[in-house]
Parts: C-alpha cells; sequence; structure tokens
C-alpha cells in the first residue's frame, strides 16, 4: 500500500525538519570511511565541498570540504591508501567536452564523478536547489541562457592531485566506534524515530573514494541546431580528426549563442587571471577568451600543471551506510527502506523540479 500524496508530503517536511538538527562532536575532514549525512544539505551539497564556483566566494578561505563527518570504525587507516601524483614535466589530467542537450545534462555532466550510492540521479544533491540565476553564476554564462531551448559544451581541463580509497572490503569483523554500535543497536525494524536518530547522530554515507586537485571549465551555448550538427561531426569523427580551423569554428562567438567565461573549479582568481590571460584568441577584428588554446598544447597544458593546486573535490564516490548492519540483514534493509524513501521525497521537493521556476 502507498500512501497518500499528502500524507507522503506531511512525512516528508516530518524528516526534513528533524534531519536538519544539527548535531555536534563532529569534524569535517575528507577522509576515507568517514560518515556524512546526505540530507544536511540535499539540493546544496556545494556549500559544503568546494566542486564548483561559490557565488560570494571569499578568496582567503581555504577550505575545500567543510561537511559534519563523524568515524563509523576503529582504525580505519590501514584499510585506506592516498597517493599524490608530482611526477615533472608532464600534464596529470585529462580535457574532455561534453555534449548536453539541455540544461539537466549540462548538470549531470559537470557532476558526472560524482557517485552517491541508491541515488540514481546524484547530481541532484549538489544542484536541486539551485534556482537559474545561481546556476548560471557558478558555470561561468549569462542568466538568459540557462533557460530556454539551448544546448551546451561543457569543456574542461582536469588537473588531479590526491587520490584516496579503500584498498579493501572492510572487514566483517572491523570494529565500530562505539557511538554508532549503540545507534546500530538501538535501531528497531518499522520504528521509523529509531531510524532517523542513527541517520542524525551516524550519516547515511561514507568516503570510499575521492580524487582533489582543481580544473579549468567553459561552457559553450548553442542553437539546437548548430549543437546538433557539431555533435554529429565530432562524435562521427573524433575531436582530432578535426582540422583546427574547423574546430576553431565551432566554437567561436560568430557559432555558438554564447561563449561562457573560463572558470575554475574552486573560483580561485590568479588561476582565471592566468586564464583570460594566456587564451585569448585573435581571429581578424574578434577577439576572444577560449579553453580550446590548451588543446593539444603541451606548453601550455605544462604551465598549467603547477598552476592547478589542490584547491578542489574533483571527484567523490559515497557508499551506503548499510555496511554498519551486514550482520543484521533485517535492520539493513529497514535503514535502506527509509533512506531511499527519503531520497525520492527530496528529489520530488527541489526547486529545481518544479516547472514553475
Ligand atoms: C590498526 O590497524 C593496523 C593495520 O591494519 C594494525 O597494524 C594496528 O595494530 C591496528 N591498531 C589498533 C590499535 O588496533
Ligand atoms: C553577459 O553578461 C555580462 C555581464 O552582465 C555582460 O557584460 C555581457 O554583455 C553579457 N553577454 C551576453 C552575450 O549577453
Ligand atoms: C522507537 O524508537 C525510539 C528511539 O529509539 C524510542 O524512543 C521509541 O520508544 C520507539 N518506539 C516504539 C513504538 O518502539
Ligand atoms: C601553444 O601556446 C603558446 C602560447 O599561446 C603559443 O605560443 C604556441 O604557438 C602554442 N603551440 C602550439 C603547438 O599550438
Ligand atoms: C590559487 O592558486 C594559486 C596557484 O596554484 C595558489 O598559489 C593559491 O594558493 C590558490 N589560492 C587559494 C585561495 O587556494
Amino acid at each position: 500500500m502507498s500512501p497518500s500524496p499528502s500524507g507522503r508530503l506531511g512525512l516528508f517536511w516530518l524528516l526534513a525538519l528533524a534531519l536538519l538538527a544539527v548535531v555536534g562532536s563532529r569534524e569535517s575532514q575528507l577522509r576515507i570511511g568517514k560518515a556524512i549525512n546526505i540530507f544536511l544539505r540535499y539540493g546544496y551539497l556545494g556549500i559544503s565541498m568546494r566542486v564548483i564556483p561559490m557565488n560570494d566566494n571569499v578568496e582567503s578561505e581555504r577550505w575545500i570540504f567543510k561537511e559534519p563527518t563523524k568515524n563509523i570504525y576503529r582504525n580505519l587507516s590501514g584499510l585506506a591508501e592516498s597517493h599524490e601524483d608530482t611526477t615533472p614535466g608532464i600534464f596529470h589530467g585529462d580535457f574532455h567536452m561534453e555534449f548536453c542537450d539541455n540544461r539537466r545534462q549540462l548538470f549531470q555532466a559537470y557532476f558526472r564523478d560524482f557517485t552517491v550510492e541508491r541515488m540514481d540521479k546524484p547530481w541532484e544533491a549538489f544542484t536541486g536547489g539551485w534556482f537559474p540565476d545561481t546556476a548560471a553564476k557558478k558555470l561561468g554564462i549569462n542568466t538568459s541562457f540557462i533557460q530556454g531551448d539551448y544546448s551546451y559544451v561543457l569543456v574542461r581541463v582536469v588537473r588531479f592531485r590526491e587520490t584516496g580509497k579503500l584498498n579493501a572490503d572492510i572487514p566483517i569483523e572491523q570494529q565500530l566506534e562505539p557511538e554508532v554500535r549503540a545507534r546500530m543497536e538501538q535501531l528497531k525494524i518499522g520504528n521509523l524515530t529509531s531510524a532517523v536518530g542513527f541517520i542524525e547522530s551516524v550519516g547515511t554515507h561514507y568516503v570510499s573514494s575521492y580524487t582533489t586537485g582543481n580544473s579549468l571549465f567553459q561552457v559553450f551555448v548553442y542553437s539546437r541546431k548548430n549543437f546538433k550538427m557539431i555533435k554529429e561531426r565530432i562524435r562521427s569523427k573524433g575531436l582530432n580528426a578535426l582540422s583546427k580551423l574547423d574546430l576553431y569554428n565551432y566554437f567561436a562567438p560568430w557559432f555558438a549563442e554564447h561563449l561562457g567565461q573560463i572558470r575554475s573549479a574552486s573560483a580561485n582568481a590568479t588561476v582565471e587571471r592566468w586564464a583570460r590571460r594566456k587564451l585569448q584568441y585573435e581571429y581578424y577584428v574578434v577577439k576572444y577568451v577560449t579553453l580550446l588554446k590548451l588543446h593539444g598544447n603541451s606548453t601550455l597544458l605544462r604551465s598549467l600543471d603547477t598552476l592547478l593546486g589542490n584547491d578542489a573535490i574533483l571527484q567523490l564516490d559515497l557508499k551506503s551506510l548499510n555496511v554498519v548492519f551486514r550482520e543484521h540483514p533485517e535492520k539493513e534493509s529497514w535503514f535502506h527502506e527509509v533512506l531511499d524513501n527519503n531520497m525520492k521525497l527530496w528529489e520530488l521537493n527541489m526547486p529545481q523540479n518544479h516547472a514553475s521556476r
């Protein structure tokens, strides 16, 4: 039996209020095995994780992660590995393009490397709360181009610095933190309060892998017609088969409707200034800034390699905390039921999903 829509909404607000209560005794560290509560800032996760430029960025702030976290297991460090890539003289990263039919696909593309177990649309945890002008500012385009009948190409150059991951499954005998064990034992099948209590004090997911570094990106906005044309050409021949002239043509102001600004994931002003200076392109009288200047230019990429620091989170894999209930399959499925229902309710209640706004 499924609950009535109004009953469901009532339950939603009840849970929303309960889950928004901030809990003490937490610290903020991006570490393997640390638990977070995805509902605390669902739809706005970019507030506490540096993943995309903030609107009112303060340069002096240096944090990349300030989501409250909690250890779930004792002594997990033996299972986690992290390493940093610093070999000189090469570019540690990747230049890529994503073809997005519409705004939703653009959001999805930006957050391609962020996964949240049991969530179909993990990018909504970051973008669900955005209004069009917020989205436009973050992505570096003018607001009029975020609504309406447009398609987009996201061009991005990513510099990976540090990666962390679990190098093995968490052993079944790994000791839980005493408080987590207590909450796990208190969870009663069918008792919603106890499940909410668990989520509030422990969380919903834990960090299973992450990559930090920084990126430069630029959004190109197209009419549907021109978008279709370049998508087909690049899809069928590949980027490298295009002549340099063709490539510049497709990403030029006379072919695109609008060229976004070049932004860095962390909104680092030094890096963005460098891009505005070094990535200028002149074609007769037309002068503009394009990320495509980096394509195939190893000299520029090498300078960028040292310039892009460890300022932002580029990839994150969050796994469900059901791991804690492995020895109690019925509790595990109750936990999942509460988690799944909540995620669906949040998805439905995000402003982005209301056509009228
Ligand atoms: C923590 O784990 C490491 C490696 O897994 C082990 O060598 C060490 O003895 C453990 N420490 C404690 C206090 O359990
Ligand atoms: C985009 O907005 C900026 C600043 O508001 C303005 O200077 C620029 O002319 C706009 N560009 C387009 C193509 O509308
Ligand atoms: C549900 O769990 C809460 C918290 O663990 C507890 O206080 C409450 O008595 C439980 N309710 C029922 C009906 O068992
Ligand atoms: C790379 O960029 C630099 C600076 O803009 C330029 O001088 C150089 O000719 C470019 N190299 C190639 C192979 O395009
Ligand atoms: C911005 O990037 C530059 C160059 O990598 C670095 O020196 C600086 O510390 C960064 N600024 C912030 C606020 O992270």
